[in-house]
């Protein structure tokens, strides 16, 4: 597997993971590729989207971490990242997220942010096993969600 940093001709695949995660969980987002393109790959905001693929160039997952502005919808401190993680159900529980928050983790450094957010619906185990298990901390609830924070020098 490598982690490396999406281009625009991901969009298709990365489309289809999105897809493919809604088939599993029937939890609904936005998912086409040109959302895809706009919000991970080409965020005005985006420090950086990463992507993993397998040795025949097969994307497995991605992470974006974008920087939050003032009264972003997620309701984050500006200037903290925000982060979001996609892996294909096929490749569960490979590392593959554990391998794109590596190269996340050295974005934030490079990019001198203090704390990253990470939103989860609260009913999301796998979620918020993960990020746990990268050191992320519960840091307040919204509706229906948990909010988890990263402390880029501190953690
Ligand atoms: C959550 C998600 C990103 C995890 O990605 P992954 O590549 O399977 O995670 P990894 O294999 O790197 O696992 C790292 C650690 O996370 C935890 N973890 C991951 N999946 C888990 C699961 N299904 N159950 C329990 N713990 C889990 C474990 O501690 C794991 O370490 P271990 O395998 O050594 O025990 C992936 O399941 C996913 O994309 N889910 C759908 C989208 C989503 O929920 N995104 C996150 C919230 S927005």
């Amino acid at each position: 597997m490598i982690v490396r940093t999406a281009r625009l001709s991901d969009a298709e695949a990365m489309s289809r993971i999105l897809t493919d995660i809604i088939a599993v969980t029937q939890r609904q987002r936005p998912h086409d590729q040109d959302f895809v393109r706009d919000n991970y790959i080409n965020n005005p905001h985006g420090i950086l989207c990463s992507v993993a693929e397998d040795e025949n160039g097969e994307v497995l997952g991605f992470q974006s971490l974008i920087r939050a502005v003032e009264d972003n919808v997620y309701g984050v401190t500006a200037g903290w990242g925000i982060i979001g993680t996609h892996v294909s159900p096929n490749a569960a529980r490979r590392g593959v997220g554990k391998a794109l928050f590596a190269a996340t983790r050295l974005a934030a450094e490079n990019a001198d942010l203090q704390n990253i957010d990470a939103t989860i619906s609260a009913d999301n185990a796998n979620g918020l096993a993960y990020y746990d298990s990268i050191g992320f901390q519960s840091y307040r609830t919204g509706d229906n969600t948990i909010c988890k924070r990263f402390s880029v020098f501190s953690s």
